[in-house]
């Protein structure tokens, strides 16, 4: 069976990469999965500079989930290059950086940095509900996203993957924004904007108020947009949101995402990624599809 798939022109040993944010830049898992399983491991968002994130507390559990506020804490591009991308390149996986800004310059400051780096495709994420400036400003609005999309792939050498958030009216919309500006792919859902309050403190559970929503609970609202997203755009879908299981991920799979990524669910089972991919080889070898494309979109 043929396990890999292509990714904006990148070859992926399988269709199963890791939520931006849910597991560090590899190191912090290595010990848990073998990262020569996963077909690319996608790094926590990096800034230009390094950045502190949100006031605590900034997680907490939700039902079927996590709400977080961590506000995209990272140690800035510098350290990033130095330390995380020679770690990732031991092992037979590929490289997606996350990259989030405050301003267009920000982005394209480290999309330049990047360019003659070792790494192999890139994620731009602007969709981050945690954040006060950037982030989730060029991901509700058509016109910004395009914006974005069109500066940053002047300076990318690796195709270019938007990550959409769920917190807008239309996906559609925003896939077609994203892919006009010249996306190589796209990526969704971010989390979904929720709140939660403390009854005996009387007070908000996050330091933040708000605070993205992920994991299990959301799931049959990402199968949703990725299938619009799907609907929308020519361009491949990597489809996230509350997958848990194998079988979540091939529901992604058949509503058309190329890839699937697996984010909340490291947290509380760090095996689950190389479980899935288990789980989708058995599922193609008990239905009789050859290669992970023959079923990608199947259900209209
Ligand atoms: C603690 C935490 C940190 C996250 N950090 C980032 C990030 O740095 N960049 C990003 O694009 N998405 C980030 N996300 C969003 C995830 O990548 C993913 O889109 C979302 O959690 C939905 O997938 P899931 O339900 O499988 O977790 C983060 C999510 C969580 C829970």
């Amino acid at each position: 069976m043929d396990m890999k798939v292509n990714i904006a022109g990148v070859e992926w040993n399988n269709p199963v990469t890791v939520a931006s944010g849910t597991f560090g830049s590899g190191a912090e898992f290595a010990e848990f999965a073998d990262l020569n399983r996963i077909g690319a491991v996608t790094t926590k968002g990096v800034a230009n500079i390094p950045w502190a994130g949100n006031p605590t507390p900034r997680v907490a559990e939700t039902y079927g989930g996590m709400m977080n506020a961590v506000g995209l804490q990272n140690p800035g591009i510098d350290l990033f290059c130095e330390r995380d991308i020679p770690f990732l390149r031991k092992y037979d996986t590929k490289i997606i950086v996350n990259v989030c800004g405050k301003s267009t310059e920000d982005y394209c400051e480290v999309v330049e940095r990047l360019a003659d780096e070792d790494v192999d495709m890139l994620e731009i994420n602007i969709s981050c509900p945690n954040v006060k400036e950037g982030g989730i400003a060029f991901g509700q609005d058509p016109k910004a996203a395009e914006a974005i999309t069109k500066a940053v792939k002047k300076y990318a050498k690796q195709p270019v993957i938007m990550k959409l958030s769920p917190n807008v009216t239309s996906i559609a919309e925003m896939a077609k924004a994203v892919e006009a500006g010249g996306a190589d792919a796209v990526s969704l859902i971010n989390t979904l904007t929720g709140m939660k309050v403390d009854i005996q403190r009387k007070a908000f559970v996050l330091a933040n108020k708000t605070g993205g929503v992920s994991g299990p609970a959301i799931h049959p609202i990402a199968v949703r947009m990725v299938y619009e997203a799907v609907n929308a755009v020519n361009v491949p879908i990597i489809g996230m949101g509350g997958i848990a299981t194998a079988e979540d991920a091939i529901e992604m799979l058949l509503v058309g995402a190329s890839a699937v990524s697996v984010g909340t669910a490291n947290f509380y089972n760090p095996a689950v990624t190389m479980e899935i991919v288990d789980g989708i080889e058995k599922y193609m070898e008990a239905q009789g599809f050859a290669s992970v494309a023959d079923m990608v979109g199947i259900v209209k």
